[in-house]
């Protein structure tokens, strides 16, 4: 199958990508290197560098069968700051790709949303048919393109699949040797902070210990990101035209900021220190997702924990930076 990976110079999109071309794909990866880079895009991957406005419409034209669709922005806070970027980019953007897509007639996409679409959680775990109320233009902009998306399934025949990530984390070591993983700048992620705070060996702050939860820290669903990619591969294969189908990505047990780090700590082999600051502001106290859609209906499991998250995490940050 032809297909293109939107975004497929960043964290998740290289993961994926890299897993189609290991799995036969012929895979065009269009990104404009705002926030991806150039060398994560695997070899045996054509790259077109550009945005979806100006490009997807050229690029689709090449006998293209299926997009996965990752370029957005992605910062929670950010959007909170700038919310017409996230409007443009990850709605605007997405509209260029989709009519596109009409205009040429390549009708199947799997879209990266978000467990940001639920916002404050009324239950948990979270289930797909549950409330989707954003706390941020992030989530509101991603649930804008589930809606857009189930229109262009009813209306033009699309088939398409919006996966809901809980917590991605890990890294990817390709077939050549090559290590893939989270590079964002700035980095507001969990697991790269604690473990740039073991390199640097400075203590990683800790956003509020006053949570309604077991010991005060915030509770996540932490996935794999070649578990998440697995799900990518299945949700392509799952596409029907008519369909716009939403499934939760998540390995259906939570951890807390704190158990993260001793996790980390373990992997690491360093007594990493931790400081207890203020909440960051719209952290929900606990984020679990059911999975069970996705299992029932496309078979897919998690087959990979929290360690093995920090582990590959850690291969990864050392492949970087030797010591
Ligand atoms: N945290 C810290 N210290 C840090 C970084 C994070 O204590 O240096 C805490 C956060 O406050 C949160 C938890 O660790 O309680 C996880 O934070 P992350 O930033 O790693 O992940 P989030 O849960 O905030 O973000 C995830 C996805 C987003 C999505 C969001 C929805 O990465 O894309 O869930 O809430 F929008």
């Amino acid at each position: 199958m032809r297909v293109l990976v939107t975004g497929g110079a960043g964290y998740i999109g290289s993961v994926v990508a890299g897993q189609l071309v290991a799995a036969g794909h012929d895979v065009t990866v269009l990104d404009d290197l705002s926030t991806g880079f150039a060398d994560a895009v695997p070899p045996g991957a054509t790259f077109v560098r550009g945005t979806l406005r100006d490009c997807a419409a050229e690029v689709l034209a090449d006998d293209i069968d299926a997009v996965l669709h990752f370029a957005a922005r992605s910062l929670v806070g950010e959007s909170v700051a700038n919310p017409a970027k996230y409007w443009s980019n990850n709605l605007g953007g997405t509209i260029s790709l989709l009519e596109a897509m009409r205009e040429i007639g390549v009708r199947t996409i799997v879209f990266s949303s978000t467990a940001a679409v639920y916002g404050e959680p009324g239950r948990t775990p979270i289930l797909e048919s549950d409330p989707t109320r954003p706390t941020s233009p992030y989530g509101a902009s991603k649930i804008a393109v589930d809606t857009t998306l189930t229109e262009f399934c009813r209306l033009h025949g699309f088939g398409a699949v919006s996966l809901r990530y809980f917590n991605v984390a890990g890294a990817f070591q390709s077939t050549e040797g090559r290590w893939l993983g989270e590079r964002h700048h700035p980095e507001t992620h969990l697991i790269p902070n604690v473990l740039a705070a073991a390199t640097e060996g400075r203590p990683v702050r800790i956003f509020g210990d006053d949570y309604p939860t077991p010991d005060g820290t915030c509770v996540r669903d932490y996935i794999h990101v070649t578990d998440l990619a697995d799900a990518h591969l299945r949700a392509l294969g799952a596409a029907r035209p008519g369909e716009h189908r939403i499934y939760n990505l998540g390995n259906g047990a939570g951890f807390s900021v704190c158990e993260v780090i001793e996790v980390c700590r373990e992997v690491t082999g360093i007594d990493i220190a931790a400081e207890v600051g203020p909440r960051r502001a719209g952290d929900p106290a606990v984020l679990v997702a059911s999975s069970a859609k996705i299992q029932s209906e496309l078979g897919w499991r998690a087959s990979r924990d929290l360690r093995a998250m920090a582990a590959d995490a850690w291969r990864f940050t050392q492949a970087r930076s030797p010591r």
